[in-house]
């Protein structure tokens, strides 16, 4: 089981604290000046990627001590419990598996007295013959004609997770449109049917648990549709398919046992893509390419499962965040691809990221003394650089960032991909270095700008620097190397749980809302209006008068 850990209590965090008053009056840039080797000593390049984090606000000290911290917390003991499936989901009461369904189905994994690699590859297969006789028209619509369009039905990690790794795979598509439905508000589900013709439209419905509001209304209106529109109630049996861990529910709703891909409690819904949740994703690259994006996540768990910690990526991402977080105070950090394909992937670790640690209770039961989770956003390069980067570089917070990016152009223009690449190192390189009062005086004289101008103008032309960032530079952008950088956010977000004494795995958060929407519905639906305090009565009653 995970052992209690006091993060503030931990003999390696007093040294931190110390080192993190060094680091506060230290700027990076003097670091680089003064280490030739700065970069040798702080990147890591496993097979077909750079990890650098030379740009943080880090010495050899700092990390030794992060390093420390995670012997402390004993996440060697933790990540084993994770990977053999011990029960480390405490509140839920059930494991945490969902490396299991990236892993090597030829090597036996018991859990409660059952191999469970034998079920996870029966779903693979189950998912590989769908989808081979959906590719191959095979399987066709209710008046056979050849299926052309998937809409995925899901929401949360039955979303998030499928719809990022189509877009990032785009380029590996094998022909369908993928399209994806999550939201309750009807806009979302009515402009998809707008767009696809009911007779060439496969729906998959994800949900664990087969009871979310959001996609139980949104698969009945298109079941609705879709039966209006070919005129037939059998046409169901076709055109529809179910990911769920609720068999009896996917059949009340009318969907055959031979079209419900299924999945275990000991997967998490924003660890699910890797399983029969990634159906579309499987749909849409194509079985051999989902198996690649499976190898790529098993290759980087087995990078984190044997790797000393000091150069494991995943270990050094959670606790570089945790000394920003922890001891550099710094409550949020942007997730920045210059990649347009990955632009999913900030909403994907959203979720995958605030729903495991953004959370108050520790392990113990007890409120937290020590900051969690940190607010985690994004948008891709070089998009952002004309949004949100003016706060970035100038703001009064300081945001680390990670930037990651691609060697090998993904499209044809060629010279679009060199912009992007010099973008990228040139934001990392303006947040580090900055840009001093003396330098801009000199850029500015140089340009003949008159001594009193530039007293007016200097402060607003400064950049302080000294801004952390991480840079993951992967060779090109494959199923494989999408599945690794995938897992690496997982497992870092794992060893940041651990470390904050948090159970990740669960997300009792999300639960008062939830309870709340079904106790206003039935007032908006015309019934009586239940007890409510001043501001929601208020505006119930403005909505009630139209
Ligand atoms: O409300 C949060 C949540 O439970 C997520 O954790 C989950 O990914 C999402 O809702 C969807 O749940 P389901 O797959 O059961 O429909």
């Amino acid at each position: 089981m995970l052992k209690p850990f006091q993060i503030n209590e931990a003999e390696a965090s007093g040294k931190l604290r110390e080192l993190a008053d060094k680091m506060m009056k230290t700027h990076t840039r003097a670091l680089f000046q003064s280490d030739a080797q700065r970069f040798d000593r702080f990147h890591l390049s496993p097979d077909g990627l750079t990890f650098d984090y030379s740009k943080q606000r880090i010495n050899e000290e700092v990390m030794n001590e992060l390093v420390k911290l995670a012997e402390e917390a004993d996440l060697k003991g933790a990540i084993e419990s994770m990977f053999t499936g011990e029960k480390i989901n405490f509140t839920e009461d059930r494991a945490v598996l969902h490396t299991a369904l990236r892993g090597d189905t030829s090597k036996p994994l018991l859990h409660e007295g059952k191999d469970i690699m034998t079920d996870i590859q029966l779903v693979l297969d189950q998912m590989s013959a769908f989808s081979k006789n959906i590719l191959s028209g095979d399987f066709a619509g209710f008046t056979g004609k050849r299926f052309k369009h998937v809409v995925n039905i899901g929401i949360g990690g039955s979303d998030l997770g499928p719809l990022m790794v189509c877009e990032a795979l785009s380029g590996f598509s094998q022909g369908l449109k993928m399209h994806f439905v999550s939201n309750v508000d009807g806009a979302d589900l009515a402009n998809v049917l707008a767009n696809v013709p009911a007779d060439e439209t496969l729906f998959i419905v994800v949900s664990k648990t087969f009871t979310t509001q959001e996609t139980l209304a949104n698969a009945a209106a298109a079941k609705n549709w879709l039966v209006q529109s070919l005129g037939n109630e059998a046409a169901v049996a076709d055109h529809f398919a179910a990911v769920s861990t609720n068999i009896p529910a996917v059949e009340k709703f009318g969907i055959s046992a031979m079209r419900t891909f299924g999945f275990w409690d000991w997967v998490g819904g924003r660890y699910s893509l890797w399983g029969a949740v990634g159906l579309s994703v499987m749909l849409s690259v194509g079985p051999e390419n989902f198996k690649d994006l499976l190898r790529g996540a098993r290759y980087a768990d087995d990078h984190f499962r044997n790797t000393d910690f000091k150069k494991n990526v995943p270990v050094l991402m959670a606790l570089l965040g945790i000394w920003n977080r922890n001891f550099l105070k710094m409550a949020s950090h942007a997730v920045l691809p210059y990649s347009n394909n990955l632009r999913r992937l900030p909403a994907y670790l959203q979720q995958a990221d605030m729903e495991s640690n953004g959370k108050s209770s520790g392990r113990d039961g007890m409120r937290v003394k020590h900051e969690t989770g940190p607010t985690i956003w994004g948008e891709p390069g070089t998009n952002g650089q004309h949004a949100f980067y003016q706060l970035l570089h100038q703001g009064t917070d300081i945001i680390p960032v990670d930037f990651i990016a691609y060697i090998t152009p993904l499209s044809r223009f060629t010279d679009h991909h060199k912009k992007l690449l010099a973008n990228c190192l040139a934001q990392s390189e303006a947040m580090m270095n900055g840009r001093s009062a003396d330098e801009v005086r000199a850029m500015l004289s140089k340009q003949g700008m008159s001594e009193n101008r530039i007293d007016e103008m200097l402060q607003h032309k400064v950049f302080e620097g000294n801004r952390p960032s991480n840079t993951l530079l992967f060779d090109e952008l494959t199923p494989f190397s999408v599945g690794c950088l995938v897992s690496f956010y997982e497992n870092k977000i794992f060893v940041q749980g651990v470390i904050w004494n948090m159970y990740s795995f669960d997300q009792w958060g999300v639960e008062l809302g939830k309870e709340l929407a079904m106790r206003i519905l039935p007032a908006i639906e015309g019934g009586e209006v239940p007890p409510l305090d001043g501001s929601t009565n208020g505006l119930l009653q403005l909505i009630l008068r139209c």
